[in-house]
């Protein structure tokens, strides 16, 4: 379909068989940077050797969220769905990141709660991929991401809401965002993205690119891949059409005057 697909570290299929399956298509890899550092280094060689063209770091994860409707519906990985990204890289201690994994969601975390602004320099040392840090939603997050070098870009995203109830809706934290990075980074968004108008809306107000999360699983478990083909032509049609109907012809038309909140308008 054309689009970026940021697979993730915890993804039921091997970044390799992904990469074989769709070899066209861009493709970024979506980690955690976990307590050890030999098997954060070992993933990051074997997605770059797969061809993966980013590295997304998720930083909103240093432990995982109280997820209510998972404890509530008893979630549990089925035990034939395993992690192989995890799995594939054979030493005790990554055995026990690939058992986080199976956890993760139900306490689990595979992040090293530690994590902090020095270790994206360390990544950024082991890798030329560009780093892009997934779960900023500040302006003053996003102004400390400037002075390290290796991030070129970043997904404003909150987890689509599963980490902290309360936190901004990401559309709310973006123009900030936008504001404190300029041109110096891309800026890209996430959560709650359901239709060509909240695309639009997120271009407007200064997303390089919108993501997808449950829609894309909602489609798959409708109809497999074609659920998945029809959730995009969906939203792409709808783009389409918000962006002819609204004056845009095309992507660089799209001007922040598009959006106007709600408070702009008195209440009577
Ligand atoms: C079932 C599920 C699994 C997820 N797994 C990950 C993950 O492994 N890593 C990650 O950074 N984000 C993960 N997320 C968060 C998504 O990457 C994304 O930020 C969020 O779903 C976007 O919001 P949306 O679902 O409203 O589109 C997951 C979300 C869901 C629903």
């Amino acid at each position: 379909m054309g689009a970026c697909m940021a697979v993730s570290t915890f993804s039921n299929s091997s970044a390799e068989d992904i990469m074989a399956a769709s070899p066209h298509g861009l493709k970024w890899f979506q980690m955690y940077f976990m307590p050890n550092k030999v098997f954060t280094q070992h993933l990051i060689q074997k997605v770059e050797r797969a061809g993966y063209k980013a590295l997304v770091v998720t930083v909103d994860l240093p432990i995982v969220g109280k997820r209510y409707s998972d404890i509530r519906n008893k979630f549990q990985l089925p035990s034939h769905v395993t992690v192989p990204n995890l799995l594939a890289l054979k030493d005790g201690s990554e055995q026990d990141s690939a058992k986080d994994g199976r956890n993760y969601g139900m306490g689990g975390s595979p992040q090293d709660p530690a994590f902090s602004w020095k270790d994206i320099d360390w990544l950024s040392s082991i890798t030329k991929l560009p780093i892009i840090l997934k779960g900023i939603l500040t302006a003053e997050d996003a102004g400390i991401a400037l002075d390290h070098p290796g991030v070129k870009g970043i997904l404003v995203s909150n987890h689509g809401g599963r980490q902290l109830d309360g936190v901004p809706a990401t559309i709310e934290a973006l123009p900030e965002i936008v504001r404190a990075v300029g041109d110096k980074l891309e800026v890209y968004l996430d959560g709650g993205v359901r239709t060509g108008t909240d695309a639009l809306k997120a271009l407007a107000l200064g997303a390089r690119a919108v993501f997808l999360g449950r829609p894309v699983i909602w489609g798959l478990t409708f109809n497999g891949e074609e659920g998945v083909r029809q959730v995009m032509k969906i939203l792409r049609d709808e783009l389409d059409l918000a962006m002819a109907l609204s004056g845009c012809c095309s992507l660089g038309d799209i001007q922040p005057t598009l959006v106007v909140r709600e408070d702009a308008y008195s209440k009577l």
